[in-house]
């Protein structure tokens, strides 16, 4: 950063909606050691229990990896706005690194980290550039995550501690994908030809990687009841929607043959399930 700018007495205040974002950010802080009461036990079947754990796994070393990214970007970002943001979302993930461990540990153990999984988090973390940072973690993956909180808390309505826990962090999360919509369009008109014909290189690989997580995972998704083929329109409806609120696609990567590619081979998966389960998606699985 230019260590000029932190000496100019007065900072001119050009994203109104980033500093309402941070008063949130307050306003919503949570301690979950006192928040959350950790002795209740979480009452699961066995195979629906280790299937979550997986899945949760990859939520923790996502939050890890979150944690790293916000904590780059405070320094990377040359608005103070967007640093105060970023600043808060360093300590929230920290929390939900801390949160998702201590279930984690509750319900089964953290499991080792899916590999195609690792090469996207490990890509968000080692790319130098904030445009990659912000697309990637900020809009792409915190989107995913908050899809998959919103159906892993439907699925487990048994177990009040978690979707305590999930409520909490997804409140969190919302707020995560509000930088990018607030503050990616401004770094997205400043970034070169060149920058963002490489970010959107990057976001087929991301693409590729996460879309491969998930499929290694939907025997996890079945155990839960979670039908993917859904889960997956909601998703691209809701990064869509993200998108729009933007008002531009600079640098932003959709091809939609690619996409409907990945969405008939989770409604091939679907249906398999259905005619294998003699038919619908069930809760109690
Ligand atoms: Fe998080
Ligand atoms: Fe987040």
């Amino acid at each position: 950063m230019n260590v000029d700018a932190l000496f100019k007495a007065e900072v001119e205040q050009k994203f109104p909606r980033l500093e309402r974002l941070f008063e949130q950010a307050k306003e919503d802080f949570w301690n979950e050691s006192t928040v959350v009461d950790w002795n209740q036990p979480i009452e699961m079947a066995p195979a629906k229990r280790r299937a979550l754990a997986r899945v949760l796994s990859i939520i923790y070393y996502g939050e890890r990896a979150a944690l790293e990214v916000a904590a780059q970007l405070v320094g990377m970002v040359e608005d103070e706005e967007a640093k105060f943001v970023l600043a808060a979302q360093v300590i929230e993930e920290a929390k939900h690194v801390s949160v998702f461990r201590r279930v984690l540990r509750k319900l089964d153990q953290i499991h080792p980290v899916d590999p195609w999984s690792r090469r996207v988090l490990s890509d968000l973390v080692r790319v130098k550039d904030p445009v990659a940072k912000l697309i990637g973690m900020q809009l792409i993956v915190e989107n995913v995550a908050n899809h998959l909180f919103v159906e892993i808390g439907k699925a487990c309505q048994e177990a009040p501690l978690l979707r305590d826990v999930l409520q909490y962090v997804a409140r969190d999360e919302k707020k995560h994908t509000g930088i990018a919509a607030i503050y990616l369009p401004k770094i997205l008109a400043k970034a070169s030809r060149l920058n963002l014909e490489l970010v959107k290189l990057r976001q087929v690989y991301w693409a590729f990687c996460l879309d491969r997580t998930i499929y290694n995972h939907r025997h996890d998704a079945d155990a839960l009841g979670i039908d993917l083929f859904q889960a997956m329109i909601k998703g691209i409806q809701s990064q869509e929607r993200i998108v729009e609120s933007m008002g531009t696609r600079r640098g932003i990567w959709k091809n939609r043959v690619l996409e409907g590619i990945s969405l008939r081979m989770y409604k091939k998966h679907s249906d398999e399930r259905a005619r294998a389960g003699g038919g619908a998606w069930t809760r109690a699985a």
